[in-house]
């Protein structure tokens, strides 16, 4: 029928005119019936749908029906994140699986307990004989994320007892994952640079003796060095995007399919598509492309009223991406501060000394502190807006020589640890299906005889 892809174009644009006339929603009528848009309630906190024991994301406090803004704090089971960080630091040690542990267990572990759950990573960690030939060389894809999507669901098939639910099986599974992610996201991102950027691809082997963030470098960087600074470093990262509450988009994806009774690989595929939204963890990427952009266009970078009229012009769709957003700014939940931008403020600041990339650093602490005054100017009203974890995040991956295609892969391999405590607590707890209600606004239509139809 169609000779020529110009002609299935025409049809696709015609259907896609044909949809806009036929299905256009009054954004009145989310207040009319007073539906919780985003799920969210009026005051835009979280419609409170369950009750979780791993994790609290406090941004406020509430005083007679009101929102007070108030410093951001992140509590993983109970202990702040913040404090997790700085007693990693104090005794020299990483602390990413310690935090796995602790999200997935409930309790810090001891000293052998640790030990043997870090090994248990480590012999998990290679993925299944001819995965890597089968389900990533022959079959790349542009985007690594959309690759890890894949291979977490093509594991499924490597797996001799994918679908059982019990306790043991939930936990050898989400230990598989969180071990083997690291390794499908680089070598995703090995193939992408070989299949579509025509350069030469590098397919180490991860190291026994390294934990998940030495063993990102070492087998991500073709001289497969990195100094310990560095290591530490992202290891802070990965702390700190290990989990955020289960309201967050991804992770709520993966409560929503596990109260299905579907299988691990099938729940943790879907958040890893949720993550990979630039409403959600692809906005690390969206905070490079706007300093990018932000680099280009302000010639003094330290004339604050220069970048001032920057800001305004990105939030009235002037610039930038023309979305109106200052990616790297505001939060669902924090108002005063974000706790991740704090402690990787500090941090890059630390490293872009090292590197002499502070003036760059300078130029992103001042649209931090810039922002909210050309969002009032723009916008009105007294609306703060914080930085959050996006603003900082992407700039030290950078100055660790991360390429932009990982920014958003780095978090998955972080939040899949979240995504995995989730499952098993919605599982273990007796979870209901979950099954929201949409208003219905389409009207009553009668059948009509397809000869009659105009
Ligand atoms: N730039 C421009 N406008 C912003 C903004 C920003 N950085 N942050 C918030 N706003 C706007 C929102 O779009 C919303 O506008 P609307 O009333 O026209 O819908 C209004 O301010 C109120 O937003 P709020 O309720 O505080 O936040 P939210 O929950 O709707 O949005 C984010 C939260 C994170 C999606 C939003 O702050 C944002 O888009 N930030 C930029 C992207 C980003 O950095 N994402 C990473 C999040 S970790």
């Amino acid at each position: 029928m169609f000779e020529t892809e110009k002609e299935r174009e025409l049809i696709i644009d015609r259907l896609s005119e044909d949809y806009r006339k036929n299905n256009f929603i009054d954004p009145h009528v989310y207040e009319n019936y007073k539906i919780k848009r985003g799920l969210r309630e009026p005051d835009g906190s979280g419609v409170m749908v369950g009750a979780t024991r791993i994790s609290s994301v406090r941004g406020y406090v509430m005083e007679d029906g009101d929102r007070i803004p108030a410093p951001g704090q992140l509590i993983y089971r109970g202990i702040d994140v913040s404090s997790l960080l700085k007693g990693y630091e104090a005794e020299g040690r990483f602390g990413f699986e310690e935090v796995v542990y602790l999200l997935l267990m409930g309790k810090l572990p001891t000293y052998e307990e640790l030990a043997e759950f870090k090994a248990l990573l480590s012999s998990v960690r290679e993925l299944p004989d001819n995965f890597t030939e089968d389900m990533i060389i022959k079959a790349p894809s542009r985007d690594v994320m959309n690759k890890m999507a894949r291979s977490v669901l093509a594991l499924y098939s490597y797996d001799d007892n994918p679908d059982d639910l019990s306790l043991q099986n939930l936990l050898r599974q989400s230990i598989q994952l969180i071990a083997r992610l690291p390794i499908i996201a680089v070598q995703a991102y090995q193939v992408k640079k070989r299949h579509y950027d025509k350069e030469s691809m590098y397919l180490h082997i991860p190291s026994s003796d390294m934990g998940t963030a030495e063993n990102f470098l070492h087998i991500m960087r073709q001289d497969q060095k990195f100094t310990s600074e560095e290591a530490h470093l992202l290891d802070a990262c990965l702390i700190m995007h290990a989990e955020h509450g289960a309201g967050n988009n991804s992770t709520f994806t993966s409560r929503v399919l596990s109260s299905t009774g579907t299988d691990t690989y099938s729940a943790i595929a879907a958040s890893i598509g949720s993550l990979k939204g630039p409403r959600h963890g692809g906005a690390n990427l969206q905070v490079c492309n706007m300093m990018e952009d932000i680099k280009a266009n302000v010639a003094d970078w330290n004339n604050d009223d220069e970048i001032h009229e920057y800001l305004c012009k990105i939030l009235r769709k002037q610039a930038g991406d023309h979305s109106g957003l200052i990616y790297g700014m505001g939060h669902a939940v924090y108002t005063l501060s974000d706790p991740r931008a704090v402690a990787l403020k500090e941090r890059a600041g630390r490293l872009a000394e090292v590197k002499g990339m502070d003036d760059e650093f300078r130029l992103i602490s001042a649209v931090e502190r810039l922002a909210g005054g050309a969002f009032a100017e723009v916008r009105g009203g007294d609306k703060i807006i914080c930085a959050n974890v996006d603003l900082y995040s992407g700039f030290i991956y950078r100055m660790l020589g991360i390429p932009t295609e990982l920014y958003t892969p780095l978090f998955t391999i972080a939040r899949v640890a979240g995504w995995c405590s989730h499952r098993v607590e919605e599982l273990s707890s007796g979870s209901r299906v979950m099954r929201p209600a949409y208003k219905f606004i389409g009207g009553k239509h009668l059948y009509v005889p397809i000869n009659n139809r105009k």
